[in-house]
């Protein structure tokens, strides 16, 4: 795969992320519905999540990270080309990248929502990088976000303990050396009713003989163990793709950062690529699930905390509903 056609490359040059203020912790889960610190704990690693209140908004959240990773790279919102905002839970379904626009100032920008769940980010990674290679963009802010609290069954135990909200954005700019080393992208609509986020209509006859459908959303349903298998078997497999496109081994990878769904995932995939546990970056116990959000938010806290350093190897992977699942290999910084 020749990704560098015209001598364009990526660089990833800032980060930001903001969740917010509220938190829930198991303690607090387990007075709600029959569970305990004790198994959420050892079957998922978290302990609390951040929770978005009714005054609370996508928009909000995600445009304090968009303003962190402008900070970071060091330019201005009217240097942004381009805004993805990668994300299934808009505060518009028709879109709330282009309010973000509008929130950040970033007026000489184009500006649309993509979605592809928990793999949102990568997903999004690969798709703004295209308008880099091809020359047409410079500047492009990529933001993953969700406010999945919206769209939880707070009476479901087997869902309501996982996910949290968050934002998490960064600046991809063009130069002459390629940052973006590989990737490899994947869905398989098949399997689509292990994780679901489903539209429920109701019938309404506006007019006799015209039956529309009215409605909202079903709250998320997910078949656990089903998804559990396919991470654990697909994951450790896109990403060794992604590493062969790149010409990296696993031995040079210096960060694995994948899709902050569950601990017992992350050591799994870890140990199937033979990458150390010190490698392995974390930060669900405080966060959740928080979907398209979870990588940049785990990127940029590694990143402010001083372990990711410049030119150091990240191989990321996400993947859920869909199904999709993904992983692009990539250097951070110029
Ligand atoms: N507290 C206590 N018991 C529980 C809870 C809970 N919160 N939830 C389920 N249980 C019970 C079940 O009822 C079951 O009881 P039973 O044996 O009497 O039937 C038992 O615990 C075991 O349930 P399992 O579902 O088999 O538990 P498992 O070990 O598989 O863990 C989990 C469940 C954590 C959900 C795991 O399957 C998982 O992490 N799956 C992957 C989820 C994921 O990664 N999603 C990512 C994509 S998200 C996106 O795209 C939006």
């Amino acid at each position: 795969m020749v990704l560098n056609q015209l001598g364009i490359g990526i660089a990833i040059t800032g980060s930001g992320s903001a969740t917010p203020e509220v938190t829930l912790d198991n303690r607090q889960l387990s007075q709600m519905v029959e569970t305990s610190d004790e198994w959420i704990t050892t079957r998922t690693g978290i302990r609390e999540r951040h929770l978005s209140d009714t005054e609370g908004s996508l928009k909000a959240i995600a445009t304090k990270a968009a303003e962190r990773a402008l900070a970071m790279a060091g330019i201005a919102p009217k240097d942004l080309d381009l805004i993805v905002l990668a994300t299934s839970t808009p505060d518009d379904l028709f879109g709330s990248a282009s309010q973000i626009q509008a929130s950040l100032g970033a007026s000489q920008a184009v500006a649309f929502d993509l979605t592809a769940a928990c793999s949102g980010f990568v997903f999004g990674l690969v798709t703004a990088s295209q308008f880099i290679r091809t020359g047409v963009y410079q500047n492009v802010l990529l933001i993953g976000a969700d406010v999945l609290s919206r769209w939880v069954d707070w009476s479901d135990r087997s869902t309501c303990v996982l996910f949290g909200d968050g934002a998490g954005a960064v600046i991809l700019q063009a130069q002459e050396q390629d940052n973006l080393l590989g990737f490899e992208l994947r869905s398989d609509g098949n399997q689509n009713s292990c994780l679901q986020l489903e539209y429920k209509a109701q019938k309404q006859e506006i007019v006799k003989g015209v039956v529309v459908g009215q409605g909202t959303y079903r709250p998320i349903a997910m078949n656990g163990k089903e998804v559990y298998r396919f991470a654990v078997q697909k994951v450790p497999e896109v990403i060794e793709k992604a590493l062969f496109r790149s010409n990296i081994t696993a031995e040079e990878v210096d960060w694995l950062l994948l899709h902050q769904a569950n601990q017992r995932i992350l050591d799994a995939v870890a140990q199937r690529l033979s990458i150390s546990g010190e490698k392995v970056l974390s930060n669900l116990a405080h966060y959740g699930n928080t979907s398209a959000a979870s990588i940049p938010l785990a990127l940029d806290e590694a990143v402010r905390e001083g372990k990711i350093q410049p030119g150091e190897v990240i191989a990321a992977a996400g993947f859920g509903a869909g199904l999709t699942w993904g992983s692009a290999i990539f250097r951070w910084g110029k």
